[in-house]
Parts: C-alpha cells; sequence; structure tokens
C-alpha cells in the first residue's frame, strides 16, 4: 500500500458523487487481509459510506443475502472459496445478480483482469491503488446503480400506464358493443314493426309504442355519446370558460330538469340554498354536467320512495356542494375505483340500473379543473353522500374615492 495516495478529508469528492448520498450507500469489502480491509474502510468512512467487511468468500455471500448492499468490493485470491466463484454465484441469483462487483487483486495479468470480467464483474482495480482512483471507479458504479434504479422505476410507471390503458380499452369496447348496440338493435326492431302496421288501421297504440322506444333508445345514445364527447375532450385536454356566477341560483337552474325525473321516480329532491350571495368562477356548461351527473346518480341509485338532498354550505373561502341520498349505497371495497372511467359497481341492485361508468369520471376531471375537490361517503343500504368543493371568489370591498 506503500505507494497508494490518501485524499485529505477536505478533499473535494469526484463531481458525480453529489448524485447521491454516501450515508444510503451499503458497500460491501471482501478480502481475507485484515490490513487491507482496514484501509479500504477508512477511506470509505472519510467520505461517508456504510461499509460492512467480510474475511472469506462464504461470509460474503451470507451478508449479502442478509442485507443486499449497493456495491461490492472484491478481492481475488483468498482461503476457501475465489472471488471469481463468489461473483459467479452473485450473478446466477436474481436478487443479487444487479449488485455492480469491483474486483481489487494484485493479479494484473491480462488472462485473470478478462477472468474477472467473464465472471460477472463490473470493473478491475490492481493493487496497491490510489485512493482517488477507487472512489472514482466506486462512484461511477454507484452512478451507474442509481441510473438503472431510475430507469426501473419509468419502466414500472409506464407498464402500469399502459396497464391501465389497456383496461380502460377493453372497458370502452365491452361498454360500447353493449351500450351502443343495444338501443341500436331496438331501433332496428321498432322500424321493422312500423314498416309492417297498417296505416289505415285506427289503433295507434302499436304505432305509438314503437315511437316511444323509438325515442327512449335515441336518448340514451345521446345521453351515452355526449358522455363519450366530454370523456374524449378531457382526455386529449380541454380549456375551460370561466365567468362568476352566483352559486345558489346556478345550482337552481342545474337542478330544473332533474326535479321532472325525481317526480317520476317517486323521490323527493329537496335543495337548501345558500342565505348569502356566493360567487364562483366555473365554466357553467361543464359544471352544469358535472352537478348533473351527481344529482342523476343519487335519483338513479335509490328506490322510489327515497329522499336526495342538495345543501350548500360554506367555510371560509371555500363552498361544498353536498348531494346526499338514501339509495343502495356503495361497497367499501368500490368507493376508491367509482372515480375511475367505465367503473361500475357489481352489487345488489346496481346491475339493474343503466350506466356507462363515465358519469363520475367527468364529475371528477371537471372539479379538479375549477381547483375542487369530489369526495364520497357511504353505506351499502343506508345511502351515499358526494361533496364537491370549490374555491369561492371574494370580493374586495370597494373603497369609496377620496372627496
Ligand atoms: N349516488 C350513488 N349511489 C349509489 N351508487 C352510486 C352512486 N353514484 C355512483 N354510484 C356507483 O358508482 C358507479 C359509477 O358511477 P358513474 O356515474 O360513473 O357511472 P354510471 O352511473 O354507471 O353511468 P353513467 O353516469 O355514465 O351513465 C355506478 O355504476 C354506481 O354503481
Ligand atoms: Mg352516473
Amino acid at each position: 500500500m506503500g505507494r497508494s495516495t490518501y485524499p485529505s478529508r477536505g478533499g473535494t469528492a469526484p463531481m458525480a458523487e453529489q448524485a447521491f448520498d454516501p450515508k444510503q450507500t451499503k458497500i460491501l469489502m471482501v478480502d481475507d487481509l485484515p490490513s487491507n480491509l482496514q484501509t479500504l474502510s477508512d477511506l470509505l468512512t472519510a467520505y461517508g459510506y456504510i461499509n460492512v467487511q467480510a474475511r472469506d468468500g462464504q461470509t460474503a455471500l451470507n451478508l449479502v443475502q442478509a442485507d443486499l448492499p449497493d456495491l461490492i468490493l472484491l478481492d481475488i485470491y483468498m482461503p476457501g472459496m475465489d472471488g471469481y466463484e463468489v461473483c459467479r454465484r452473485l450473478k446466477a441469483d436474481e436478487r443479487t445478480k444487479h449488485i455492480p462487483v469491483v474486483f481489487i487483486s494484485a493479479l494484473s495479468d491480462i488472462d485473470n483482469v478478462v477472468k474477472a470480467f467473464e465472471a460477472g464483474g463490473a470493473d478491475y482495480i490492481v493493487k496497491p491503488f490510489q485512493f482517488r482512483e477507487v472512489l472514482a471507479r466506486v462512484v461511477s458504479q454507484l452512478t451507474l446503480v442509481r441510473q438503472r434504479r431510475e430507469i426501473e422505476t419509468l419502466r414500472a410507471q409506464d407498464r402500469q400506464h399502459f396497464e391501465s390503458l389497456q383496461r380502460m380499452k377493453d372497458q370502452f369496447i365491452r361498454m360500447a358493443t353493449h351500450d351502443l348496440r343495444n338501443p341500436l338493435n331496438v331501433i332496428l326492431g321498432y322500424a321493422n314493426i312500423i314498416e309492417r302496421l297498417n296505416i289505415s288501421d285506427p289503433d295507434l297504440s302499436l304505432r305509438n309504442e314503437a315511437v316511444e322506444n323509438i325515442r327512449d333508445s335515441v336518448e340514451k345514445m345521446r345521453s351515452l355519446v355526449s358522455d363519450l364527447l366530454d370523456f374524449a375532450q378531457f382526455e386529449t385536454g380541454t380549456y375551460l370558460t370561466l365567468a362568476p356566477v352566483l352559486l345558489s341560483q346556478f345550482i337552481d337552474k342545474c337542478l330544473n330538469r332533474l326535479h321532472v325525473v325525481a317526480v317520476q321516480k317517486n323521490i323527493e329532491l329537496a335543495y337548501t340554498a345558500l342565505a348569502e350571495a356566493v360567487t364562483i368562477n366555473v365554466d357553467e356548461t361543464y359544471m352544469a354536467r358535472a352537478i348533473d351527473n351527481l344529482v342523476s346518480n343519487a335519483i338513479k341509485y335509490t328506490p322510489a320512495g327515497g329522499r336526495v338532498e342538495v345543501q350548500i354550505e360554506r367555510t371560509d373561502q371555500q363552498v361544498c356542494i353536498r348531494v346526499a341520498d338514501t339509495g343502495l349505497g356503495i361497497p367499501e371495497e368500490d368507493l376508491p375505483h367509482i372515480f375511475d372511467p367505465f367503473y361500475r359497481v357489481r352489487y345488489a341492485g346496481h346491475e339493474q340500473v343503466e350506466g356507462s361508468g363515465l358519469g363520475l369520471s367527468i364529475v371528477k376531471t371537471v372539479v379538479e379543473q375549477h381547483h375542487g375537490q369530489v369526495m364520497v361517503e357511504s353505506r351499502p343500504g343506508k345511502g351515499s353522500t358526494f361533496r364537491v368543493t370549490l374555491p369561492v371568489v371574494l370580493t374586495v370591498p370597494q373603497v369609496p374615492a377620496p372627496q
């Protein structure tokens, strides 16, 4: 070791060393000579690395299995198992094959160097070594480790994203084939019936029934197509046109159509507006669609005789639009998914209700684009409460101009 130079503790660590934290980096050193281990340990400790020592190959393998190091500095000639064999075993094991092994050996002839790389070594340092060289090679291997981990994380994210797109595509196809084909078949069937009707027959009941069913199917398709268009538009990025509106009046307008739907289903729809005039900034078309989806759901998933309540509450800088129903409720395991596109609850009562599973995903996107949040609480058999919170536009009191 006589020729080795030891950098001062205050010396600057190589540039790339800044890219990871030595205190979180564990290096295993394997050498049968305690003095070699001590020298390396002093060097690595001076630079803040966690280091662990082994004096033979088998102990090294046991230590690796117990707690995976980030890097291994490995001597070649040791009693018992030599460094080549240790390296081969590490590379043959799925758990340990990615740990870089840097050989440190007095053997400088080309055959040994080549053999070390053939055994799976990542680098080779000849003893006696220069401290700066050891540090530089350690840093370069650890940088590669960090880059590999970053790439793995990105790949895992990409895989997840791809799988979720794949799931969405499958759900879309299932939904489109069922929900678009069914009403089309109904329309075609009744069109055939009308064609065969005797136009001079004074009994119009069959014709009226056919027209009513065709209109009903067209309405279903219209609603589905407009949901799909909203959804597609948000997927490709939509710009909202925000304008200030008076909240209580806006909600009142949203509920207009829904009062009729509630009455038809014998559901009580109650609305408690705010006493004070509060202004919010919204894109009226999209926010109306979100409120419509929430209240339509409350009516759809509440059996006749139930109650739906829409209430506005105000906290300091926010308003909360609360839509509560006494309906079917949602099982706890479904709650994290109901805002996913095309997700539908498969629970007693829900399957009988028609829908595409797009409504709540549109609600969530619209609300979040307004810098708001949507939350849900629900108990199966008891009912559900959805809360939309939105920021309030704070009106600055006008200061009269000085006389
Ligand atoms: N108020 C509610 N009470 C009970 N279940 C609800 C309620 N709102 C939503 N759900 C459940 O969450 C699922 C997703 O709702 P979402 O509005 O996204 O879709 P949908 O109502 O099935 O179809 P769409 O709204 O697109 O016509 C529904 O299938 C339903 O099971
Ligand atoms: Mg819905």
